[in-house]
């Protein structure tokens, strides 16, 4: 993961920097570092924890030059410590990283056998000195580079800087993202675009196997075997929306009371109330190919994942197409059997998750098209994928996603209607019919947040507990996955999601009168098999909290808690049934005092494997 900036120009490199460095804190915040080159010289600050740290020790002893770079840390090798933090350096070379480099072991070692002194636990440290190395038989910054490179074994963004050669920085990319923004006697490198807007709307997106070396007025685009790339700039016509918490404690609580106007947003455009119909413009293209399809296939992770589990069930009943779904590092390392007959759906708020990426790669090997379901504009999987279907939910600041997990239904929603009439496997009044009941999606999810008080003093009742089971069936069973998940990361409480009828085949070994229960159980169709599977826990004196639209007088009767929640279609529940199991989370985090925002060990976008 991690997050890097570079800059060269005629400004104050430091305040670039920390700005670029602020909008890429998503990536991680177990350090934050920066290095400027100044009369000459390579000065560097790092601090432990969040970039607030560094920009204190920044007001005791500033950095003075107009080139320099920043990184923001998720630790991957070495715990998170002020050693541990980039920058790193090796005599006159700088260097910081995102990625992991795979055979750092074996390079140690030789270094160190060398001679050279590693001061770090970390894999980032080897490419410093094999850099330093170069420099020393002579080569320029930018062959050295090139030259460490070669040795290297995994996936990089790196920026490199030497007080040898002080009016530039080197870039370079293999597996995670560098955008280079093109400025007026400025330029500059980074993870993502967000961090150059301030400057630039002009920018080049760095392919891998390629190495960018930027100065003030010129940028030099070549391949790792030195083949001079020419490209032309894309402008970036998007403006980033600065997230405020807007009064609320969390951006959290904030994004979860977003997502009615999130959907509302993903929907927007998309559904013709008066043609009773679902149009998806950007998918045009893939219109032609519908008839042909053999198989879906749908890699995500985390909570995509559960998004994608969903989207499954939407699938496979209005467009009657086999449906498979895979997490993105599981994917890539199968042999899956797709061609040109599959679609694959990835979907990533973030879309630059660094698996669901490579499973993008892998389909396009095989000449199968890819569909992203995508928040973030112009990111690495939306820019590599065949189609986009952005759910348009603005930013999502809070690691926990919410709104990213209800829009990302609601995009799939409109992607099975929309594919199952083109298949022919759904009627126009069905299609009429799911087109009125998402329009009102946003209202009821909107009544489910009414729940808020009678979640938070459960909350309250629940936030001693230390294992939690959440039960669901059917397409809501990827509920409780998610609900669980929501817990496990912003309460630290251990949870987990189980289909209600396997719990008999091993977790109701851990229902005593300590354990809580957390089911979904919506009145549809199999709402009377759950409810036996619920009597299993009563008898077991299990603490049962059911979420349902509708709690007859026995479900009433064993559950210790009931939060009603409104109705809809039985296929569209998972997006109201989402809503209190987030309050939940929040408000035992909260009750625990846990860091709600951004939980420990965690980061927003997941760029490493
Ligand atoms: O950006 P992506 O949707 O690809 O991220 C996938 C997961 O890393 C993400 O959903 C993660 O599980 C969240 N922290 C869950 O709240």
């Amino acid at each position: 993961m991690c997050g890097i900036v570079g800059y060269v120009g005629h400004r104050q490199a430091e305040r670039v920097l920390v700005g670029g460095l602020r909008k890429l804190e998503y990536r991680g915040y177990d350090s934050a570092g920066l290095a400027t080159i100044s009369e000459g010289r390579v000065e560097v600050r790092r601090a432990v924890g969040k970039l607030d740290n560094l920009e204190t020790l920044l007001d005791a002893e500033p950095l003075s030059g107009s080139v320099g770079m920043g990184h923001t840390r998720w630790a991957t090798h070495g715990r998170p410590s002020e050693r541990n933090a980039h920058p790193h350096r090796a005599g006159d070379v700088v260097v910081i990283h995102n990625g992991i480099i795979e055979n750092y072991v074996q390079l140690r070692e030789e270094l160190a056998a060398a001679g050279c002194v590693l001061c770090s636990d970390t894999d980032t440290e080897v490419i410093g000195h094999l850099i330093e190395g170069g420099r020393k038989s002579g080569k320029s910054l930018a062959d050295a580079t090139r030259g460490a490179i070669a040795r290297l074994r995994g996936s990089f963004a790196i920026v490199v800087i030497s007080s040898g050669e002080p009016d530039r920085l080197i870039a370079a990319k293999n597996a995670t993202p560098v955008v280079v923004g093109l400025g007026q006697g400025e330029n500059l490198v980074a993870s993502d675009i967000p961090a150059l807007l301030d400057y630039t709307r002009d920018v080049l997106f760095l392919e891998d196997g390629e190495m960018a070396e930027v100065t003030a007025d010129s940028v030099r685009l070549s391949t790792f075997d030195g083949r001079v790339v020419e490209r032309a700039a894309r402008r970036i016509t998007w403006d980033p929306v600065t997230a405020q918490k807007g009064g609320y404690k969390h951006f959290l609580l904030k994004e979860i009371h977003e997502q009615p106007t999130a959907i509302i947003d993903t929907l927007r455009g998309r559904l013709d109330q008066d043609a009773a119909s679902v149009t998806l413009g950007e998918l045009e293209g893939l219109e032609k190919d519908i008839a042909a399809l053999e198989h879906v296939t749908i890699v995500a992770c985390g909570t995509a994942w559960h998004a994608a589990l969903i989207g499954r069930y939407a699938i496979e009943r209005l467009v009657r197409l086999p449906v498979d779904v895979d997490y993105g590092s599981e994917y890539r390392y199968r042999d899956p059997i797709i061609d040109s007959r599959t679609l694959m759906i990835v979907v990533s708020q973030s879309g630059e998750t660094a698996d669901t990426l490579a499973a993008v790669e892998a389909a396009h090997e095989r000449g199968a098209k890819v569909l992203a379901v995508c928040n973030v504009l112009d990111s690495s999987i939306a820019r590599k994928a065949d189609y986009v279907l952005y759910t348009h939910a603005g930013p999502e600041i809070s690691v926990a996603s919410t709104k990213a997990f209800t829009t990302q239904l609601a995009a799939f929603y409109l992607l099975a209607v929309w594919m199952g009439r083109r298949r022919g496997a759904l009627a126009a009044a069905e299609e009429a019919r799911y087109v009125q009941a998402l329009a009102e999606l946003p209202l009821l999810v909107e009544g489910a947040l009414k729940e808020e008080e009678a979640i938070a003093r459960v909350a309250r009742q629940l936030s001693g507990v230390s294992d939690v089971l959440y039960l669901g069936r059917g397409v809501n069973f990827p509920v409780a996955l998610e609900g669980a998940l929501k817990l496990k990361e912003i309460s630290y409480i251990h949870a987990e999601g189980y289909p209600s009828g396997e719990m008999k085949h091993g977790p109701i070994a851990l229902i005593d009168e300590q354990m809580p229960v957390v089911v979904i159980i919506p009145t549809d169709e199999v709402y009377e098999k759950t409810l036996s599977n619920l009597k299993e826990v009563e008898s077991r004196g299990g603490r049962i909290l059911s979420v349902t639209d509708d709690a007859d007088a026995e479900l009433a009767r064993i559950s210790e808690w009931v939060v009603p929640v409104p109705r809809t279609d039985s296929l569209l529940m998972p997006m109201i049934l989402a809503v209190p199991l987030q309050l939940l989370a929040y408000y035992v985090a909260v009750e625990r005092g846990s860091d709600v925002d951004q939980p420990r060990n965690l980061a927003k976008s997941v760029t490493v494997e």
